[in-house]
């Protein structure tokens, strides 16, 4: 079946984005609401909550003849499949998955049938459907230890250290050969770095279970009160300052890399390409509580603990490429995305509870 046209009004073109509720995917739909685009959410809310969903709307001003949400897992086939029979669908942003680092060590067989069976079901009903232009939500975690810094598409994929950066790794791969196998795919792989921050009107933001891993959510607890001290991983790494060196990036930088990543798909003839989506400049631990001290106006408490397994020292991104092909740049700085986190987590310090 021939491809859907993405050469078309916004207001004409539908996005099924797989995990709209959660973290990156909520700001990614109000950046397409936004744009005018219709969105057709799908999302088991395992780790995210309805709540998301009423904000997006509150945030943009949109009905749900703009926005449809429905609280499904993408193994559930037969919705899957009547969801892109319901729906004119054009195209698909594909966030839904696990994406905790540590818990995918414990729970490798969830992680692979969620993330991967999740992949192979929507792949399968869209092609049915005729619907094969395709954002698919990677990290810079395939590249595992960076052959090089900055990072550009180049760098080889390496290998990751957990089943979470394995699922993406290997879900990039399963992409690359749905395309070889039929030509009609337009599948665009997007690389974060690490996304921080939140919509500047506060009402969406990260929501993590438990006790946060990520550093940002980690320091945004300490500052409001809920966890005692910041505890940094490791001083005697080969950095300016001895601490991890990472590519933080705005989440709304990051949304509108997906818009961009549409956009330019509906101009290009198809085939897979891959994009990092970084500013090209890498943080320290120290420079982010910086940074986030700055922002809250208070100090926060840290201490120097052992490395923690599985981090390397430093990775940034080389950005040029998203910056020739699609004309996006992430305009937000270090400061910015620390305040934005902060007044996401002042007005929301049991996130969406
Ligand atoms: N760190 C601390 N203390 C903490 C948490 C983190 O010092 O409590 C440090 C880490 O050692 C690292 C930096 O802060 O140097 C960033 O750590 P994060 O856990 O926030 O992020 P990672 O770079 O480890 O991982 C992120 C995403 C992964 C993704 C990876 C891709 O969480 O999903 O980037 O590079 F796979």
């Amino acid at each position: 079946m021939p491809n859907k046209n993405l050469n078309k009004a916004p207001s004409e073109t539908t996005v099924l984005v797989t995990g709209g509720a959660g973290y990156i995917g909520s700001h990614t739909c109000v950046e397409l609401l936004n744009k005018g685009y219709k969105v057709v959410i799908v999302d088991d809310l395992s780790n995210s909550k309805k709540e998301a969903v009423r904000r997006i709307k509150e945030i943009t001003g949109v009905d749900d003849s703009q926005l449809i949400f429905y609280e499904n897992n993408l193994l559930e086939m037969d919705v899957i499949q009547d969801i892109f029979k319901e729906n004119e669908i054009d195209a698909i942003m594909h966030f839904a998955g696990y994406k905790a680092v540590g818990e995918s060590v414990e729970k490798p067989l969830e992680y692979y049938v969620n993330n991967l069976m999740g992949s192979f079901v929507l792949c399968d009903c869209a092609r049915d459907a005729g619907v094969k232009n395709l954002i698919f939500s990677s990290s810079a975690t395939v590249y595992g230890d960076p052959a090089e810094i900055p990072i550009t598409e180049n760098c080889p994929k390496g290998n990751p250290t957990n089943p979470y950066g394995q699922t993406k790794s290997m879900q990039e791969q399963v992409f690359q050969d749905i395309y070889v196998g039929d030509n009609e795919w337009n599948i665009v792989l997007l690389r974060y770095f690490n996304p921080i921050g939140a919509h500047e009107s506060g009402k969406i933001g990260e929501d993590p279970k438990g006790i946060p891993n990520n550093l940002v959510p980690y320091v945004s607890q300490v500052a409001v009160g809920k966890l005692d001290k910041i505890r940094v991983w490791g001083d005697d790494y080969d950095t300016p300052d001895g601490t991890g060196v990472r590519d933080y990036i705005h989440v709304v930088d990051l949304a509108k890399g997906h818009v961009a990543a549409l956009e330019w798909m509906a101009k290009k003839n198809n085939g897979v390409e891959v994009f990092n989506l970084g500013t090209g400049k890498g943080s320290s631990v120290l420079e982010v509580i910086k940074a986030f001290e700055k922002a809250c106006g208070h100090e926060l408490a840290y201490e120097i603990k052992d490395r923690r397994p599985g981090d390397i020292a430093t990775c940034y991104a080389d950005a040029t490429k998203a910056k020739k092909e699609m004309g996006w740049v992430a305009e937000f700085d270090i400061n910015k995305m620390c305040e934005d986190s902060w007044n996401w987590q002042k007005n929301n310090p049991d996130g969406y509870r």
